[in-house]
């Protein structure tokens, strides 16, 4: 009695564990695949250098998909699905239409993961990879990469309007932002320097090269040559790092410290602010600022993933099977 009473103690003690564990995503691992897809790795790497070998940019590309696919009810490959005359997906929310791309990359990526593997690796997990081997092959640190993610059945473009955080932000709107998924202040910080690659069209940064006042004046003006004030050139495009847009390096905290931030969101980082000391902190200690972001991406791809029998392993990224 004593002993069974003991035992029904235990198995609620590991039941509460593992429900813990569930809810912690620790079913996410980096050995997800390797016996169901052992050359998912160097199949994905090599369709990304490619890619990359064709057009720096795309770099850059890569990566914003993945945080603009985990900040939508988390990183399950909505952000992937097509719209259709019967379903709405998050590509033609605000934040996405006319600037996210790759989805052709992905899509390559795609069809050479299922030759390798046919049925095995979610779309969810495609982008979580290539951000990686983007982030590499441009110069930045390397991590190992949580696995097991699946693809969700849906997508919300007025949750894509809503969570994506926009270039008009405060400082304290884009740290309620990240706090929504669960992400502090830091990893905040940490994680913009995401913006040390890739371009942003004039709409996003006309109103900081005109009417802002804690910007350097001879960058202003340089950006202000191909991005006219009046409402043409909305597609024109500037370097979001200055310095060095294809290499992945601390130059877009150097940059801000400068006052030559393109967004307004990324000069907020240091405006006077709670985040300013780490932002002098990235821009002089650029080991820190690697294994800050290295730690902040992959908690990032943490959110939300849908696991065990949830959600699905998409044939195509585009459309649910
Ligand atoms: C902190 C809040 C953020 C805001 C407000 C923001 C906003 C933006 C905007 C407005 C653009 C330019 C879009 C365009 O004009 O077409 C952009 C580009 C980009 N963002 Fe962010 N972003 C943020 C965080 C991040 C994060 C966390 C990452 C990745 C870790 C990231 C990666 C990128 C990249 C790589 C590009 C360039 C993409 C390309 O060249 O195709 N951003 N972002
Ligand atoms: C997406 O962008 C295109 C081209 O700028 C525009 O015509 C269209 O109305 C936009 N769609 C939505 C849903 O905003
Ligand atoms: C700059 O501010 C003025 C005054 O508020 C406004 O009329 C103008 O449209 C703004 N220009 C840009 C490019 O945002």
């Amino acid at each position: 009695m004593a002993s069974s009473s003991s035992f029904m103690s235990l198995t609620i003690v590991a039941c509460l564990l593992l429900v813990s564990i569930c809810s912690t995503n620790a079913q996410l691992s980096t050995n997800f695949y390797s016996s169901s897809c052992p050359n998912l790795d160097s199949t994905v790497k090599s369709v990304v250098q490619s890619a990359i070998k064709k057009e720096a940019r795309m770099g850059a590309s890569l990566l914003r998909l993945f945080f603009h696919d985990c900040f939508v009810n988390g990183c399950d490959g909505s952000l992937l699905l097509d719209d259709t005359s019967t379903f709405t997906g998050e590509k033609m929310a605000k934040p996405n239409n006319g600037s996210v791309r790759g989805f052709e990359v992905i899509d390559q990526i795609k069809s050479a993961v299922e030759k390798a593997c046919p049925g095995v690796v979610s779309c969810a997990d495609i982008l979580a990879i290539t951000a990686r081997d983007s982030v590499v092959s441009l110069g930045g640190p390397t991590w190992n990469v949580k696995l097991g993610r699946r693809d969700a059945r849906t997508a919300s473009q007025s949750t894509a309007n809503n969570d994506i955080p926009q270039p008009t932000f405060s400082l304290s709107q884009l740290i309620s932002s990240f706090q929504k998924q669960g992400l502090s202040s830091s990893e905040m910080v940490a994680l913009s320097g995401g913006h040390t690659i890739g371009q942003a069209r004039c709409t996003s940064f006309r109103t900081r090269i005109y009417n802002e006042s804690n910007i350097n004046s001879a960058f202003a003006k340089t950006r202000q040559a191909n991005c006219p004030s009046t409402n043409t050139g909305d597609n024109n495009l500037a370097p979001l790092d200055v310095q060095t847009p294809t290499s992945f390096d601390n130059n877009y905290y150097k940059n801000i410290v400068n006052q030559k931030g393109l967004l307004h969101s990324d000069q907020q980082l240091f405006s006077g602010g709670s985040t300013n000391a780490l932002v002098q902190t990235y821009s002089s200690n650029p080991s820190r600022f690697s294994s800050d972001f290295v730690a902040a991406i992959i908690k990032m791809g943490d959110i939300k993933p849908l696991t065990g029998s949830n959600g699905e392993i998409r044939k195509n990224c585009r459309k649910t099977n």
